[in-house]
């Protein structure tokens, strides 16, 4: 197995998830985490220092056991990953003022080959994605430059006799094309035969999901997404009926959700499942509140309660189970806890109050959405509901900005079911990453018939991402959009206008809160 040390970049699960596409099983564990006891116990077979957002120069800047250099395994180290091992190396790390760079950067070849550049260099220069503040000055003893580029005079760097090799750029993302290959190549030199697959991680996850809960019952929260539902269906397989369902009606679901959920895992599924029709709770509590943040935490605390509400009434769950995937961990955890800042608190994660008195199964956690998709698929459920886009915890809340109101939500609700089948009907629900309708919160004047009109805006959001952390804002034509307006205007009470929102993430979001 591979130990990948997060140093905490944004996209240390990334590297992750290029390791799996390759049927390499790995771990993440934190810099701190890791020492040389913990090495010798893992036994990796290679080692990848991921990057990260601090500086070899600060106090207590994150570092690797110094152990690592003397196992005799391949390292790996990316931009932070790089510095600091050239900082342990014997090389030296400068201040980056004035030669940050963010962003492409196009890296040529110097001489010499590596094997790990296998299928580089085809035509020249190849694409990267640099994201760094410091760089290095000079290389560590052992080391020779294998690529360039004009701000980064060493991007590409290996003491091939030694097998470390360390870049300045993200091999990782998806806007280095090429980073795929160089992490297929650095595996084979390491010697994995690329054997693990997802039936493998089915049986790993059931496996520790046996281990952490033993005898004792869980709850999990169903949302109807596929993250919780996979969620549920693994626990399940993993400990039958120690597992009951929670279904939170919020009163923020989309049009005939809650019936649908019902059906499927009650009646087919035949999971123990408890419909909570806790609305007047959520919306009595949200009433008034308009700031993103509060909404969330608000929601995230009611779901809380309502868990342990009913974990007391199935006779003394100790465990919630949660859907939660790797992007809602990163976007939640604030870099004293983890890495990087908080952008929203997911309601899975940034909601929970630290005594909520119950013990987390989240055994999704590593995983980015296409991949709990695969999962699903191993576990058996139906492919049309695994393909269904993805729809947040805390429900219409957030595609509703300003202040919460049962019309606005019965308003929205009809708009976005208008939305969803116009999509469907054109055929284009499956290219569609996540597709949903907005409720504005303002009025705006129109006609119709001979009459002025005075009704709410909507937005409208459709976005194509491969794993939610990125996303394009879908291209519609002109002909879908003005059937689609005029289809929400007609047949949508208290609806008198439509947007498209034209923006990618970053600089959005996907959901408007
Ligand atoms: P954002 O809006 O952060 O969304 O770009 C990225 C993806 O995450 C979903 N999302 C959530 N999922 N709990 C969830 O389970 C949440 O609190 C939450 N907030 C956003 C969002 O729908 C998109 O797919």
């Amino acid at each position: 197995r591979l130990l990948i040390i997060d140093f905490g970049s944004q996209v240390t699960q990334l590297i992750a998830r290029r390791l799996r596409e390759l049927n390499v099983y790995c771990e993440i564990h934190p810099f701190n985490k890791v020492d040389d006891a913990f090495l010798a116990a893992f036994a990796p077979k290679a080692v990848i220092f991921s990057g990260g957002p601090a500086s070899v120069f600060a106090d207590g800047a994150p570092m690797p056991p110094k152990g690592v250099f003397d196992m005799g395994v391949p390292i790996l180290g990316i931009c932070y990953g790089q510095q600091v091992m050239m900082h342990c190396l014997g090389g030296r790390v400068e201040r980056g003022h004035g030669t940050a760079e963010f962003g492409r950067a196009y890296v040529t070849p110097t001489a010499a080959r590596l094997p790990i550049l296998d299928g580089w260099f085809a035509e020249g220069r190849e694409q990267v994605w640099m994201s760094h503040g410091d760089h290095v000055s000079e290389i560590a003893p052992g080391f020779e430059v294998y690529g360039t580029s004009p701000n980064a005079p060493f991007a590409i760097t290996a003491d091939p006799a030694r097998r470390f090799f360390a870049v300045q750029f993200h091999p990782e993302v998806h806007h280095t094309p090429k980073g795929a290959k160089l992490y297929e190549n650095f595996v084979r030199l390491a010697g994995f035969k690329g054997d693990w697959t997802m039936g493998a991680y089915r049986e790993e996850a059931i496996r520790k999901i046996r281990e952490q809960v033993g005898d004792q019952k869980v709850i999990c929260g169903l949302s109807g997404g596929v993250d919780s539902s996979v969620a549920a269906v693994l626990i399940h397989e993993a400990i039958g009926d120690q597992l009951t369902c929670v279904f939170v009606d919020h009163g923020l679901l989309r049009l005939g959700e809650a019936e649908q959920v019902v059906t499927m895992f009650r009646d087919h599924y035949n999971m123990p499942l408890i419909h909570a029709d806790e609305s007047d709770l959520f919306l009595g509590a949200l009433e008034g509140v308009s700031d993103p943040e509060v909404k969330r935490k608000t929601i995230g605390r009611l779901f809380i309660e309502v868990f342990e509400k009913h974990a007391k009434s199935v006779g003394g769950a100790t465990f919630l189970a949660q859907g939660t995937l790797y992007p809602d961990v990163i976007e939640s955890v604030s870099f004293s806890g983890g890495p990087s800042v908080t952008i929203k608190s997911h309601h899975n994660v940034g909601g929970l109050p630290e005594k909520m008195g119950m013990k987390l199964v989240e055994p999704l956690r590593e995983l980015f959405k296409d991949e709990v998709r695969a999962l699903g698929r191993e576990l058996g459920l139906p492919d049309a509901f695994i393909g269904r886009h993805p729809f947040p915890g805390p429900g219409l809340a957030i595609r509703c900005p300003g202040e919460i109101t049962r019309e606005k939500l019965d308003i929205l609700r009809r708009a976005d079911a208008v939305y969803i089948d116009q999509i469907r009907k054109h055929g284009l629900y499956d290219e569609i990453w996540q597709a949903f309708a907005a409720i504005l919160p303002m009025r705006t004047v129109g006609v119709m018939g001979d009459g002025r009109t005075y009704d709410y805006a909507l937005a409208l959001r459709a976005v194509t991402s491969v794993d939610g952390m990125t996303a394009d804002y879908y291209p519609f034509t002109h002909d879908f959009l003005g059937e689609t307006a005029t289809r929400i205007i007609n047949e949508v009470q208290g609806v008198n206008r439509v947007f498209y929102d034209c923006t990618s993430k970053p600089p959005g979001t996907i959901e408007l809160e």
